[in-house]
C-alpha cells in the first residue's frame, strides 16, 4: 500500500453503525451530469452503494482511499451497443473479455447485441447470457431480437424476452425491411415499455457497397452505401414511432440528413432517440484510400460534412448517446480484400479517449455534456437504476485522468480482437479505475 492509499484515521464520517466505510475517493473533481454536479468532492461506499458525497476538506475513515486530486470522477459509463459474439464466435470475443475491454475502457456496464450464432430470440438464449455474465467484470444487460433468427419476418415472444430479462429488443446488424412487422414490434414494446433499437439500413440501396457512395467511393472504383440507404428508414421509423406513440432508438446514426430527421421528430414530441459512435464523429471516408480494412463498418465513415452533421448533433442534443458498436472480428477475418472483409471495429477501449480528444478537448462538448452521453442518458433510454454519482445509487464509478495521453496499441487490448482503425493514434484522456458496485475491477 502506497502513502497516499494508507487509511486516515479520524473519528468524523464513519461508515454505517460507526465502522470504516469500505471506500473512500478523495478530491477529485465529481460529474454528475443528472445533477449538474461539478465540483470537488469525496466520495464514501459501503457495501456497493454511494453513501455520502462530502466536501473536500472533511475527514475520512475508510478501508481503501483512492486520491483522486486532479482526477474527473463520473458514473460508470454505459455503453448501449456492443457485440460480444458468444455464443458462436468465441474465439472473436466472449462475455468475459469483452467485459474486461469495457472496464479498461471505463465501462461499468453493457449492453450485448443479439445477432451471435444463434440469434438471442428466446428465454433460453437470454438465460444463458445472464448466466455467462456471472464472471464478468462489468455488469452485461441483453438485448433481445425483434424478429426470431433475425429474419425479420415474425416477432419474438417479446413479453418471454422481458420476463427473462432484455432491457431493448434489436436486430442490429440488420434492418427489419418489413414495416407491418416493425409496427407490430412497437406496439408490444409500447405496452411493455421496452425500447426498440433500430439498425437503419435500406438493403435494397446498401446491398453490395462496402464504403460510403461517395466522390472517394468513386474515385476508388468501389461500390458505395449511400446516405439515403440510412435516411430512408429513419424516416420510416420515425413515422411508425409516430404511429404507435412508441420509443424508438435509432442505432449509429450516421449522416446529416438523419441527423436533420432526428432533430425534427424530437422537435414534433415524437418517442425518438439515438445514438452515434466514436468512429462515426472522428472519421471520415479519406481513410478507406489507405484500404484499412478495419475501417469498414456498416454504416461506414461518411464525408467531412456528415461528421460535423454529428457534432452538431452531439451538442444541441439531437444525439443522446454516444455508444461503441465494439464489433470484434477476427484477424484473418479482417487481413483480405477490402471488399471481402467483414463489417465492424472494436471500440470499447478507445471510445473514452476519443471522447475527450475529439470532444471535450476540442470544445465540442462539455465534460457534463459528454458524461451526460455515456452515463445517464442511456441509463434513461434503457430504464436502468445507474448513470448517477448519488446517495443510495450502485457504486458505479470511472475515475478518469483528463490530462494524460496515450499511444492506441491494439495488440495491448484487452479485448480478443484487435480491429481497431486507431492503432497508433495519441489520445487523451486515460481510464485510472473503473469501480463497478464499490469494488476496484480496473485500475490504469
Ligand atoms: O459494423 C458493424 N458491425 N455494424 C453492425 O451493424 C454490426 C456489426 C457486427 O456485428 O459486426
Amino acid at each position: 500500500m502506497n502513502k497516499s492509499e494508507r487509511p486516515q484515521i479520524s473519528s468524523q464520517s464513519k461508515g454505517e453503525k460507526g465502522l470504516d466505510f469500505d471506500l473512500a475517493i478523495v478530491g477529485g473533481r465529481v460529474i454528475d451530469p443528472e445533477s449538474r454536479m461539478d465540483r470537488i468532492a469525496n466520495i464514501l461506499v459501503q457495501n456497493g452503494v454511494i453513501k455520502r458525497i462530502e466536501k473536500p476538506e472533511s475527514k475520512i475513515r475508510a478501508k481503501r482511499i483512492i486520491q483522486a486530486k486532479g482526477k474527473v470522477v463520473v458514473p460508470g459509463l454505459i455503453d448501449m451497443h456492443a457485440h460480444l459474439r458468444e455464443p458462436g464466435r468465441e474465439d472473436e470475443e466472449t462475455i468475459h473479455t469483452g467485459s474486461c475491454a469495457a472496464v479498461a475502457g471505463g465501462f461499468t456496464s453493457i449492453c450485448c447485441m443479439p445477432n451471435t450464432q444463434p440469434p438471442i430470440d428466446n428465454q433460453e438464449a437470454v438465460r444463458f447470457i445472464y448466466q455467462k455474465a456471472k464472471d464478468a467484470l462489468c455488469k452485461i444487460f441483453c438485448v433481445g431480437c425483434i424478429t426470431k433468427g433475425q429474419k425479420g419476418e415474425e416477432i419474438t415472444e417479446i413479453c418471454d424476452l422481458v420476463q427473462a430479462g432484455v432491457v431493448a429488443i434489436s436486430d442490429d446488424g440488420l434492418p427489419v425491411s418489413n414495416s407491418q412487422v416493425l409496427r407490430n414490434a412497437l406496439e408490444y414494446s409500447r405496452m411493455l415499455d421496452l425500447p426498440v433499437i433500430s439498425h437503419c439500413e435500406d438493403l435494397n440501396l446498401s446491398i453490395g457497397g462496402v464504403m460510403h457512395e461517395g466522390f472517394i467511393s468513386t474515385t476508388l472504383g468501389m461500390s458505395g452505401i449511400p446516405s439515403v440507404a440510412e435516411e430512408a428508414v429513419v424516416a420510416r421509423d420515425i413515422k411508425l414511432a409516430e404511429f404507435t406513440g412508441a420509443k424508438i432508438h435509432i442505432a449509429h446514426v450516421s449522416t446529416e440528413g438523419s441527423v436533420d430527421l432526428i432533430r425534427q421528430a424530437k422537435r414534433k414530441g415524437i418517442k425518438v432517440s439515438c445514438e452515434a459512435t466514436p468512429h462515426h464523429f472522428t472519421l471520415t471516408d479519406e481513410i478507406i484510400r489507405t484500404f484499412e480494412t478495419n475501417a469498414k463498418v456498416n454504416p461506414p465513415l461518411r464525408t467531412r460534412k456528415d461528421v460535423d452533421a454529428i457534432k452538431r448533433g452531439l451538442f444541441d442534443g439531437t444525439i443522446d448517446c454516444i455508444a461503441t458498436d465494439h464489433a470484434p472480428h477476427s484477424i484473418e477475418e479482417k487481413e483480405v480484400e477490402f471488399d471481402s472483409a467483414p463489417f465492424g471495429m472494436v471500440g470499447l477501449e478507445t471510445a473514452l479517449g476519443l471522447v475527450i480528444t475529439e470532444l471535450v478537448k476540442k470544445r465540442v462538448l462539455s465534460w457534463t455534456q459528454a458524461i451526460a452521453k455515456l452515463t445517464i442518458n442511456p441509463a434513461k433510454i434503457l430504464n436502468l437504476k445507474g448513470g448517477r454519482i448519488k446517495r443510495n445509487f450502485p457504486a458505479d464509478i470511472t475515475i478518469i485522468d483528463p490530462k494524460a495521453s496515450w499511444i492506441v496499441d491494439p495488440s495491448k487490448f484487452h479485448s480478443k480482437s484487435k480491429n481497431s482503425p486507431f492503432g497508433g493514434w495519441k489520445l487523451q484522456g486515460k481510464v485510472c479505475y473503473t469501480i463497478v458496485d464499490g469494488k476496484v475491477v480496473y485500475q490504469g
